[in-house]
């Protein structure tokens, strides 16, 4: 998006230099990448509300890629500092490679990331408009939507290089089991908590608790930006929404589509 991501923004980051723990969380859009913004702070302030209470979660965990991250004077950040991107592993700039900071990956079931695409494309004006439901899908499952194919995002990260500097987990896993979420994300990211404040922070970041928090929930953002009248930021929240927006024929297609593009695909998803 012309809007998110000027030249200068792209620019920026393919000379970003990394720290060796700094912390990334790299999704493709709409797969939890809010959560994890609210989850992270969390757990590497052992449990300080202050630290999803202060900043929108745009300036928290800011994406590397966009605008925002050329006025956040990211460099005089203390360490350890928090970063989202929604590139692939691909696009990642060269010091990425030579630093290896520790990356969490969120992953969701596809037919739903495209159910929440398909309504949040609909709510923003700085994005292509999905148009109709069908349309949508063969723009989607052909990878013509803002960050590319969904397919090429996941096996690019599933293939990459230095597989223990990165910690995989879907969005159907924190749904599952929040506190194991936690606690597992916590030992990968090297912190220490105890049972209590694991409880603290998997019960905040609940969908219902962090639809509340107003620096997380994009009430911020004017409507002509995001309209959430039309369809809120933190929508639904499940899994399996996908049930109620495609049709037998479209979910049988996709199916058939991801059958054929992830065969070589060794990874077993926790949504399957
Ligand atoms: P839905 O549109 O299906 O509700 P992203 O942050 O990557 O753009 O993803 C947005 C999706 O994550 C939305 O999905 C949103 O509701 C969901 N989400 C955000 N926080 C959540 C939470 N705490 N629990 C469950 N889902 C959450």
């Amino acid at each position: 998006s012309p809007f998110l991501h000027p030249p200068e923004s792209l620019r920026y980051y393919e000379e970003f230099a990394f720290r060796p723990d700094d912390k990334l969380i790299v999704t493709y859009p709409k797969s939890g990448t809010t959560w994890m913004q609210e989850m992270l702070p969390l757990i590497m302030s052992g449990g300080d509300p202050a630290s999803v209470e202060t900043l929108h979660n745009w300036d928290r965990v800011p994406w590397l890629e966009e605008n925002r991250a050329l006025i956040l004077n990211l460099e005089k950040r203390p360490s350890p500092r928090m970063f989202t991107t929604h590139f692939h592993y691909s696009m990642m700039p060269p010091s990425f490679f030579e630093v290896k900071p520790k990356v969490i990956y969120v992953m969701r079931n596809p037919k739903d990331v495209f159910t929440s695409a398909f309504h949040y494309f609909g709510s923003t004006s700085f994005l292509v408009k999905p148009g109709p439901q069908s349309e949508f899908l063969q723009k989607f499952l052909d990878g013509q939507v803002i960050f590319g194919s969904w397919f090429d995002h996941v096996k690019g990260w599933l293939n990459a290089k230095d597989k223990e500097s990165i910690m995989y987990i879907s969005y159907e896993e924190l749904l599952k089991d929040p506190k194991d979420s936690v606690t597992r994300i916590a030992q990968f990211m090297e912190k220490s908590l105890d049972t209590e404040v694991t409880e603290k922070i998997a019960d905040r970041c609940l969908f219902k608790n962090m639809k509340k928090n107003s620096m997380s929930n994009y009430s911020a953002v004017p409507k002509e930006i995001m309209d959430q009248s039309k369809s809120e930021f933190l929508r639904k929240g499940i899994a399996g929404d996908w049930k109620n927006q495609l049709t037998e024929a479209e979910a049988e297609y996709f199916d058939a589509v991801y059958k054929d593009k992830m065969k070589d695909v060794k990874y077993k998803f926790v949504w399957d």
